[in-house]
């Protein structure tokens, strides 16, 4: 990234050990820019929510430091979470409070002046203006999601963190969810978002992030990402072991296993011709005899499963 002005948050080599002595962020370094939507991808205990805490400032890094919008996380703690709004993956509320309540009293927590229009707008953007004057533990685990992300948004940061926001939400919300946070980036929010559904962040995000054990094992576009996704092999068995692959088939991108009894085929799943019938007619020219095709497409869990697997 050659221009600084862009960055927003400014992630230098994070470590976090717990009192225990687990060490669940690992030298992690990351920079995100304004009006950015970047989702961190990553198993169960990979440490995603630790290192949204971390920025948010209610965790304090072992070591490392963090700026956003150039002030210290740990040394200017006010100026840096005045400008961020964090939708926790736990779903804490207060269950006898009403929804325009809990949302306005959020609001002031922050030292902002009372806004019934903004709240009113809030709400209505999330689909709960209709259940403002219900109280909390009268909404539905999906509705007290979005009372969470309304809260968040009380206090108009500039920065949304989103702890896997539609964990236990049905499909329909789950896209209407995706149109609020669209719309909020439109606005110039930068969104950083944790989950663990693939198409939520090929969906949403520009970036994505994927952390395993505590580490940050590669960030790219997401276009990047779902191309290196699109990976397919075609594993072809063969009749009789070949000890080389004849030079008519030197066209294809194709490895033949050690044992010499199948060849692999590489191409994008993605591509339009991606010249299988080509290569079967190819097989058959060269006179090698298939007694079985299979395909195998590379999921994001290969690509942590590899990704785990080089970072070892
Ligand atoms: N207070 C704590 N003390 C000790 N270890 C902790 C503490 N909080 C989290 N951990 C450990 O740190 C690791 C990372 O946890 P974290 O909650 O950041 O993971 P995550 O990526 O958010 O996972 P999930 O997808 O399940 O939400 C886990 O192994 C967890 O057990
Ligand atoms: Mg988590």
């Amino acid at each position: 990234m050659n221009n600084n002005a862009d960055i927003l948050i400014d992630i230098k080599n994070i470590t976090k050990k717990y009192d225990n002595g687990f060490t669940a962020l690992d030298d992690v370094s990351l920079q995100i820019k304004k009006g950015e939507i970047i989702a961190l991808l990553g198993p169960n205990g990979a440490g995603k929510t630790t290192l949204i805490s971390t920025i948010c400032g209610i965790i304090t890094p072992t070591s490392g430091s963090i700026s956003v919008g150039g002030f210290d996380t740990l040394k200017d703690y006010r100026d840096t979470r005045k400008m961020i709004g964090l939708v926790p993956q736990e779903l804490t509320t207060d269950a006898f409070e009403t929804v325009f309540d809990t949302v306005s009293f959020t609001r002031g927590l922050f030292g902002k002046p009372r806004d019934n229009s903004i709240i009113e707008k809030i709400l209505k953007d999330l689909s709960l203006w209709d259940k403002k004057d219900n109280k909390l533990r009268e909404l539905s685990g999906g509705m007290k999601r979005r009372v969470l992300i309304a809260k968040a948004l009380s206090h108009e940061p500039d920065i949304l963190f989103l702890d896997e926001p539609t964990a236990g939400v049905d499909v329909e919300l789950r896209k209407d969810m995706w149109n609020v946070m669209r719309a909020l980036s439109k606005t110039g929010v930068t969104i950083i978002l944790t989950t663990h559904y693939i198409e939520e962040a090929e969906e949403m995000a520009d970036r994505i992030g994927v952390i395993s054990k505590g580490r940050i094992l590669l960030v790219e576009q997401t276009s990047e990402l779902m191309r290196k996704l699109g990976h397919k092999e075609m594993i072809v068995e063969i009749s009789e072991p070949l000890d080389t692959l004849p030079a008519s088939l030197q066209a294809f991108d194709l490895t033949l296993s050690d044992d010499r009894k199948f060849i692999t085929y590489s191409y994008n799943a993605n591509q339009e011709h991606p010249g299988i019938t080509r290569l079967l007619k190819a097989l058959i020219d060269a006179d090698i005899r298939t007694t079985d095709i299979s395909t195998k497409q590379s999921s994001l869990e290969d690509i942590f499963v590899n990704l785990v697997r080089d970072a070892a």
